[in-house]
């Protein structure tokens, strides 16, 4: 299949563009679209098949559920419900925007998309390339992350084409994504909203509106026995070919472990790449050094962190040693994503 990739201005959306895609969703094709948080690969919600094709594209277990995008938020009682006051409180706050919300899912959701659950997640994007598509294509696009299952998600255009040019019928290409990360998820379906996942909402954001807010203990228990609830969560997802660590401790400790480690692996005829900060770049003389951004500019290292992760993937490094980033605000969503990429291999120094 000839995957068509078409740039889309925002200041000046092409109708006739949107109308095609539009057309493919209707159809059971898929379409790739940025959203603020990732590129999406969309299909519609409400077709079965649909369904299907995106796990086929991406490679993804199809036992891990897809979340339903919509542009308005009267579509929302029509696949979803009942809906608890807290959740309108936080829908007011904070859609569109990057924020995901599970609910008991209505019978128009078909199974497929639900990964086979009787709850649905829903987000109501705010870029405005993803609602246009979503309007265009009926209401209802189903989109995981863009990418193939255990690669980085995509932030630009070119990740989605590096990953799934000849799967899909079209990539709607509006230049690289602002957040970086994908959405923050809330469970709704089970007493206490829960954090699934963290994301650029932080729970902070979120406890203002809702007052009490958990977070999953499956995502803070190194324990087989306390898995995550969103199923998506306890894969090795964001995973770079190379092995990687997370060194943390004092920068003093982290950046001479490092250094002492890169000599070693130089040694044994490896070559190895690390993660750093604009801080603490200069304070490594070999190995393969990329930036994440400065520890004063939380937004800037999620922003590149899955650019650098592929970056690394092409450089041909074995291995990767990371800085840990406990940056204030987007910190747990940022070592979430870090944790995951090493497979929880941490050293502390
Ligand atoms: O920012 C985002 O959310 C991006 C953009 C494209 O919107 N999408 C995204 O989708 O990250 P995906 O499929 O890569 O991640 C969805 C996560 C998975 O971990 C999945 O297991 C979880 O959401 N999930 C979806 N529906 C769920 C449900 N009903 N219950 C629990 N977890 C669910
Ligand atoms: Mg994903």
């Amino acid at each position: 299949m000839e995957t068509q990739i078409i740039q889309v201005s925002r200041e000046r959306p092409d109708p006739s563009v949107f109308r095609r895609a539009g057309e493919i969703l209707k159809a059971g094709g898929l379409v790739a679209f940025p959203t603020e948080t990732v590129y999406g690969l969309g299909g519609n919600a409400l077709d079965p098949a649909a369904a299907r094709r995106i796990y086929a594209a991406k490679g993804r277990p199809c036992d891990n559920p897809l979340i339903v995008h919509i542009a308005d938020m009267d579509d929302l009682p029509a696949i979803a419900g009942p809906i608890p006051e807290g959740a309108c409180r936080l829908a007011e706050a904070f859609w569109p925007g990057p924020l995901t919300m599970i609910f008991p899912r209505k019978d128009m959701v078909p199974l497929e998309t639900t990964g086979g659950l009787t709850s649905v997640a829903v987000r109501f994007p705010s870029d405005e390339i993803a609602q246009e598509l979503i309007r265009c294509g009926g209401g209802y696009v189903a989109a995981p992350s863009a990418n193939t299952s255990g690669r980085p998600s995509p932030t630009t255009a070119a990740h989605v084409a590096e990953d799934l040019g000849g799967r899909i019928d079209m990539i709607l290409d509006g230049g690289p994504v602002g957040i970086g990360l994908e959405s923050t998820i809330i469970d709704f379906t089970d007493g206490t909203p829960t954090i699934l996942r963290p994301g650029y909402i932080s729970p902070a954001m979120a406890e203002e509106i809702l007052g009490e807010v958990r977070i999953d203990p499956g995502l803070l228990i190194e324990d087989p026995a306390v898995q995550p609830k969103a199923p998506g969560m306890k894969y090795r997802h964001y995973a770079p070919k190379a092995e990687m660590m997370i060194v943390e401790g004092s920068q003093e400790a982290v950046t001479e472990a490092i250094r002492d480690k890169v000599r070693r692996d130089i040694e044994t005829g490896i070559l190895s790449g690390i993660l750093a900060s604009e801080e603490t770049a200069h304070m490594y003389p070999e190995g393969v050094v990329r930036i994440a951004g400065s520890r004063l500019n939380e937004e800037e290292i999620a922003h590149n962190l899955y650019a650098v992760l592929r970056e690394f993937d092409d450089s041909g490094v074995q291995k990767i040693y990371s800085e840990a980033f406990d940056t204030p605000k987007m910190g747990q969503a940022i070592m979430n994503r870090l944790l995951k990429a090493a497979g929880r291999h941490v050293l502390k120094v």
